[in-house]
């Protein structure tokens, strides 16, 4: 992916989430040199697998497993310091070295102990309209970013300052919680004493990370922008308010590390050669229980960050097409094809109805998107193996059909396509394409 003509690169789930963007981002990693993040938090839950070893990473880049690459965490992501710490040290008791390898920027805003706790209250006091968030507190630590009172890395190294922000986000986060009636409180001295125990490691860590980001580039170093969440999830575009609070598009890739888009040369996005979903809201190609138990099994359809059982449902064309066209992907990767390796038949949906017409432009709503009823299209499974192939020559020919399908219904052409959890388990689509194998 990464040529003498694309030296940024910007990976973005094209789906809900979940799309096995740490997998792609891992084996692209290789030839970069800096992997940054540009948005959301530790509600990220990135599998990696090494040889046998397995590596969920919530904060840190996934390109930090190869000992080579610099990772960033941009101004987008909000960090909650307390995670990062830990994953750090899981990381050092592993063996990885972290040794000026990792960069944060001053400009990005920390997710305090308040905003969990807010994250938790605004969940149980909206009952069945739950958006079941991953309690990670990042809609109110982006919501106090919008508001102008967050907290950035770079205040902490006022300790006047750090503790006016902290005292009166405390202030305003208690009178949130009493008038949602929950019993919750928060209190400041607690809070700043848990500030003290990441300061020093947080302050040790700042970089200029768009400085470096742009001066990487300016003398041919290879960028990776490591997206986490996905379209649909997306704050603006996504299924909203069912949504995650940043911009999970490609757009926001630029923002959240200090580049303009003029900059990036590839968007490459990454979906399953099914769907799932997390969460609540909307969700067109849901199968039922039955049959999504099957693939959830098959798939390991658990979340990484939260370990909460995944919808699953067939894949979606409209979801992808629009994917495609909100993030101006030019590429696609394809993961957990071999998932499909034991079904006599696979569907696709290839558009959606609504009362009997064909949907035009994709929903805007959640309540139309709810009410579309998929339109399929049946494929012939190829019931057999296919964590072994390595080429596209290699795949079974249903299985090659299914890609051309899938290419069809994203109107997108695929550069990936992953077949197992493991590294190798990768096939590059040359650029002659699916057809051509
Ligand atoms: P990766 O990067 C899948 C979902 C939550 C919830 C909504 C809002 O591993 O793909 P939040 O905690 O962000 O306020 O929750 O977004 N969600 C994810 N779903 N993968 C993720 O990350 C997600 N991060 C958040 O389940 O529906
Ligand atoms: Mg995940």
């Amino acid at each position: 992916m990464f040529s003498d003509d694309v030296r940024c690169l910007v990976v973005v789930g094209a789906q809900w989430g979940d799309e096995g963007k740490g997998k792609v981002v891992d084996v692209l990693a290789e030839q970069a040199t800096i992997v940054a993040r540009y948005q959301g938090g530790a509600n990220a839950g990135h599998t990696v697998r090494v040889g046998e070893d397995e590596f969920i990473l919530h904060l840190i880049p996934s390109g930090i497993l190869y000992p080579e690459a610099r990772c960033l965490l941009g101004n987008g992501v909000v960090i909650d310091p307390w995670t990062l710490a830990k994953e750090m040290a899981g990381l050092r008791e592993r063996g990885i070295d972290l040794d000026g390898r990792i960069g944060i920027s001053r400009r990005a805003h920390l997710v305090l102990p308040y905003h969990r706790t807010l994250d938790a209250a605004q969940e149980r006091s909206r009952g069945s309209a739950k958006i079941g968030t991953t309690g990670r507190g990042i809609g109110p630590t982006y919501r106090d970013k919008i508001a102008r009172t967050g907290l950035r890395v770079g205040d902490l190294k006022d300790l006047k300052r750090t503790r006016t922000i902290v005292s009166d986000g405390a202030n305003r986060a208690n009178v949130v919680l009493r008038g949602l009636k929950d019993e919750a409180r928060v209190e400041c001295d607690a809070v700043m004493s848990s500030i003290e125990e990441v300061r020093s490691m947080m302050l040790d860590l700042c970089a200029d990370t768009g400085d470096e980001i742009r001066a990487e580039l300016g003398v041919g170093g290879r960028v990776l922008l490591e997206g986490a969440q996905g379209a649909m999830l997306d704050v603006d575009h996504g299924t909203y308010p069912f949504v995650t609070s940043s911009t999970t598009t490609a757009g926001g890739a630029a923002v959240g590390v200090g580049i303009g888009p003029t900059a990036i040369d590839e968007v490459l996005g990454v979906v399953k050669a099914y769907i799932t979903r997390v969460g609540a809201g909307p969700l067109p190609t849901e199968l039922p229980e039955k049959e999504a138990e099957r693939l959830r099994q098959l798939g390991g359809e658990f979340g990484a960050t939260t370990g909460r059982p995944r919808r699953p449902g067939w894949f979606d064309g409209p979801v992808a097409r629009y994917a495609s066209g909100v993030n101006g992907l030019t590429a696609l990767a394809i993961t957990k094809l071999d998932v499909l390796d034991t079904f006599d038949a696979v569907k696709i949906a290839t558009g959606y109805e609504l009362d009997g017409a064909p949907v035009g432009a994709f929903p805007d709503s959640v309540e139309d998107l709810g009410a579309v009823v998929p339109v399929y299209e049946t494929c012939s499974g190829w019931n057999a193996d296919t964590t072994g192939c390595r080429t596209m020559g290699e795949l079974p020919t249903a299985a090659r059909q299914y890609l051309g399908r899938l290419e069809e219904a994203s109107g997108t052409p695929i550069r990936i396509v992953g077949v197992g959890a493991a590294r190798g388990a990768t096939i590059r689509v040359s650029d002659a394409g699916i057809a051509a194998a």
